[in-house]
């Protein structure tokens, strides 16, 4: 059975500032979920959050990019917004950058990440979602699950995952892409991947089968509005199993709480701590940036689950560097490489500071 997995998100409104989701709203989008798989545009659909952001994460045989499950998700998050404004969250609509919906959520404001494929007899599929972080965010963990052995042993014992796997790369500045084999490209890819504000792994594919392995949202709010509007909190959907990475070496990378861009006004570097979904709600200083992670197993493209990966003990430590390394950072208050440096601050107060400042510089 051919299957899309859709997962579709948006800060539409934070409780209490940019903390988290409020109940209504998600019970809002519950609602017009409800009605699209009463339709019969989904077969099955999820909703959660991660900090301020509702995630829609749908199934349907429609194929990606969809114009009807686009437009129906659109209109999710305007209804959302309508709810969000009536309880007077903060930043109601923050994401809903296009004044009206036109073919299709990319570039609107909205993040997707969007696969097909043949449902396998057992299909276990990991959504990870991410808040108070940008879009890149991926690049490391990607890497790691598929091309790193020492995250995978996999890419080392396993017969059916020996050849390894094709990265899809998108420089997000120069509207480009390009796909690199690996194992053996993976000293060129590291070069662009290592900058992860403007290259972004966009998929990855079995190198042997073809098949889809993973696909995250690259979407820039800051690039489309062309000023600073919220970080991208970005997703990604990874399938697992078989001739894909396990889960657990799906989840491995993030015992490593790896420094990403986002956290406070999205002008920082900090931890990303992998949490449960409740306790994705960041609040020191906006943050630290946090990881959730979905899981579910399709069943004729019924969504069976989640579990909730990262609830699970053994990402304790993680969270406690993570509290550790947020500590550390801190201490750095507005210098870098706590905060972001000023090509990346381009959006923010930054070009009015330098405005105003333009007459009194003098030559040296
Ligand atoms: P305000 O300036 O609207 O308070 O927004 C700042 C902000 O939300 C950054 O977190
Ligand atoms: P969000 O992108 O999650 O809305 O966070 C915005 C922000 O500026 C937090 O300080
Ligand atoms: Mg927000
Ligand atoms: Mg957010």
């Amino acid at each position: 059975m051919r299957i899309t997995l859709s997962v579709i998100k948006a800060d539409i409104g934070g409780y209490v500032g940019h903390s988290e989701s409020h109940p209504e709203v998600m019970a809002k989008a519950d609602e017009c979920l409800a009605k699209a798989k009463g339709d019969g545009l989904l077969i099955d659909y999820y909703i959660t959050k991660c900090g301020d952001d509702v995630q829609l994460i749908m199934t349907h045989q429609r194929g990606v990019d969809n114009e009807e499950v686009h437009k129906m998700c659109w209109d999710t998050f305007v209804e959302g917004t309508e709810v969000a404004r009536k309880l007077g969250l903060y930043g109601a609509g923050q994401d809903l950058l296009a004044d009206a919906f036109s073919g299709n959520v990319r570039g609107m404001g909205p993040g997707c990440a969007e696969m097909e494929f043949e449902e396998r007899p057992a299909e276990p599929v990991i959504v990870f979602m991410a808040d108070k972080t940008s879009a890149g965010a991926w690049n490391l963990p990607l890497y790691k699950m598929f091309a790193d052995p020492f995250n995978t042993i996999g890419l080392v014992i396993a017969p059916n995952m020996h050849n390894g796997f094709i990265f899809e790369v998108h420089d997000v500045k120069g509207h480009k892409k390009i796909s690199f084999n690996t194992p053996e490209e993976i000293y060129d890819m590291l070069v662009l991947l290592g900058a992860p504000s403007h290259y972004m792994v966009k998929a990855v594919y079995h190198r042997d089968t073809g098949d889809i392995a993973a696909v995250s949202s690259t979407e820039r709010l800051s690039l489309i509005a062309g000023r600073y509007v919220g970080k991208d909190d970005p997703v990604c959907i990874v399938r697992s199993q078989g001739i894909f990475p396990a889960v657990g070496e799906v989840l491995e990378p993030f015992a490593t709480p790896t420094l990403v861009e986002g956290w406070m006004r999205g002008s920082h570097h900090g931890p990303l701590m992998p949490t449960s979904i409740p306790d994705s709600t960041p609040t020191r200083f906006d943050g630290p940036p946090r990881v959730t992670a979905a899981g579910f197993q399709l069943q004729d493209g019924k969504l069976v689950g989640p579990r909730d990966m990262f609830a699970d003990k053994s990402y304790d430590n993680a969270r406690q560097k993570a509290l550790d390394i947020a500590d550390y950072m801190r201490q750095h208050g507005p210098f870098e490489p706590h905060r972001l440096p000023l090509d990346e601050m381009e959006y923010t107060t930054m070009p009015g500071v330098m405005k105003k400042l333009e007459g009194r510089f003098t030559d040296l």
